[in-house]
């Protein structure tokens, strides 16, 4: 097993392009089970779970090339509709292909994906939404087994305990592409991505109006067909830049993204005196002078993300003052606050609020990935914190940060793998 190791200390400066967003790009991946012919979809980000989507395609009957930043996807006559353990086990994105295999083939087999370390993550929503449309769900030996003789169009209310759901709004939505008749779904996400989806769906030929607000109709087609499209840019790998830079006090410019993905996140930084304008080709990012602690709440989309708290209280650890990070989506997820404390920080859990009491200084020191985000708060402490932080467990990372040590190493940092001991 491979660790990442960060020398810190530098002021990162220079340029850094970012790449399509892995979370719009599963679900438009696992959105081609839909169509009768070829998809080309572009602006894909090289990262484990784009090869783990490849792999369950193929699984699946699909014919996938993958080469560069593009996937081309066509059907062929052998579909599947089991998605196994193995491969759901190693993504639980894949449950993603739960709506497209109802929709298309009326039957799916997807192995049920389970929590995992960021908290529990059930799936009643997304059951709930096929169900709504008709689908015959049960759960047997592990595995979601489902049956539709006919999707019919309903309105179903999508809101849980912690609000909307991104995968629970895109399942739904794909199955309901085919269905007789009006669908609509309240409390839809959302998100960027959730937008990015329909989006493709619609250059396929599905009629969506709505997305990117709680309410999202889809009138049922016939067929779809082919469609190329390319990927929206990360906003998530775009936030983890930004704070690299203001945890280094650096100056960096950040290409190909869009800051109205990100409204948030840039408030909130704002706040904490961190600079980000648009510039000549790109946006700059820098501190205005010292920084203030924050109080910050993840919410659902446009409100902060869940995905950028670890990040957000890496920076907040040397933050003088005390800042509040409360977590309301998940939460549980904070497996970074022990790590991070190993490094010198004082941060306290209070129920799913993070109190930081931020500190002059953090010390390199041998730290454990648990999650992707987790881990990438731990490569963004290990910039600012003296001396070597050896990150284990480096296959989060690669799961959604393509190439970040040859990114962040472009703009100075001092990062490198090693084999575990
Ligand atoms: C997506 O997961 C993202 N994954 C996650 O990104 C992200 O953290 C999350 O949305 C929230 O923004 C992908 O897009 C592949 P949810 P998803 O359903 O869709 C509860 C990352 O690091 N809920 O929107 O699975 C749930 O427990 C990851 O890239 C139910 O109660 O998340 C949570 O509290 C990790 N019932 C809230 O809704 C359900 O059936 C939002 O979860 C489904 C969800």
């Amino acid at each position: 097993m491979e660790k990442l190791v960060v020398e810190g200390g530098v002021r990162l400066r220079g340029t850094v392009e970012i790449s399509g967003a892995k979370n719009s790009c599963l679900p438009i991946m696992a959105a081609t089970i839909l169509a009768d012919e070829r998809c080309v979809i572009k602006n894909v980000p090289s990262l484990a779970d784009i090869t783990t989507m490849v792999r369950l395609l193929k699984t699946l009957g699909m014919r996938v090339e993958y080469e560069g930043d593009t996937v081309v996807i066509e059907p062929t006559k052998e579909r599947k509709f089991i998605a196994p353990y193995k491969l759901v086990s190693t993504m639980r994105a894949s449950v993603c292909v739960l709506g497209p295999l109802i929709g298309k083939i009326r039957q799916a087999e997807v192995s049920f994906p389970g929590g995992c370390v960021i908290g529990p993550r059930p799936i009643d929503l997304h059951l709930k939404g096929l169900t709504a449309l008709g689908a015959e769900l049960k759960i047997q030996r592990g595995y979601i087994i489902a049956k539709a003789k006919r999707l019919r169009g309903a309105t179903i209310y999508l809101g849980g305990h912690f609000g909307s759901s991104v995968l629970a709004t895109a399942n739904t939505m794909m199955a309901a592409v085919f269905a007789e008749g009006k669908t609509i779904i309240e409390n839809a996400a959302c998100e960027p991505e959730v937008q990015d989806l329909a989006d493709f769906l619609i250059k396929m030929g599905a009629s969506i109006k709505g997305q990117g607000t709680p309410r999202v109709e889809v009138l049922g087609v016939k067929k779809l067909t082919g469609a190329e499209h390319s990927v929206i840019p990360d906003r998530i790998e775009t936030g983890t830049y930004t704070i690299a830079a203001a945890i280094t006090d650096g100056d960096i410019i950040i290409k190909g993204t869009r800051l109205d993905h990100l409204t948030a996140v840039i408030d909130n930084l704002t706040e904490a005196g961190v600079s980000i304008t648009h510039v000549k080709g790109g946006v700059r990012v820098r501190r205005r002078g010292g920084l203030s602690p924050i109080d910050v709440t993840t919410l659902p989309y446009p409100g902060f993300p869940t995905d950028m708290q670890a990040q957000t209280m890496a920076l907040m650890t040397m933050t003088k003052g005390i800042s509040v990070i409360t977590e309301k989506i998940y939460p549980e997820r904070f497996i970074h606050v022990s790590e991070l404390n190993r490094m010198g920080a004082e941060i306290h859990l209070e129920g799913s609020s993070a109190i930081v009491r931020g500190v002059k200084q953090l010390s390199g020191a041998p730290v454990m990935a648990s999650d992707l985000r987790a881990s990438a708060a731990m490569v963004l402490a290990g910039l600012a914190a003296d001396g070597r932080t050896d990150i284990s467990r480096v296959y989060h990372l690669d799961r959604g940060y393509e190439q970040i040590e040859e990114k962040m190493n472009t703009l100075g940092a001092r990062i490198w793998r090693e084999k575990e001991d």
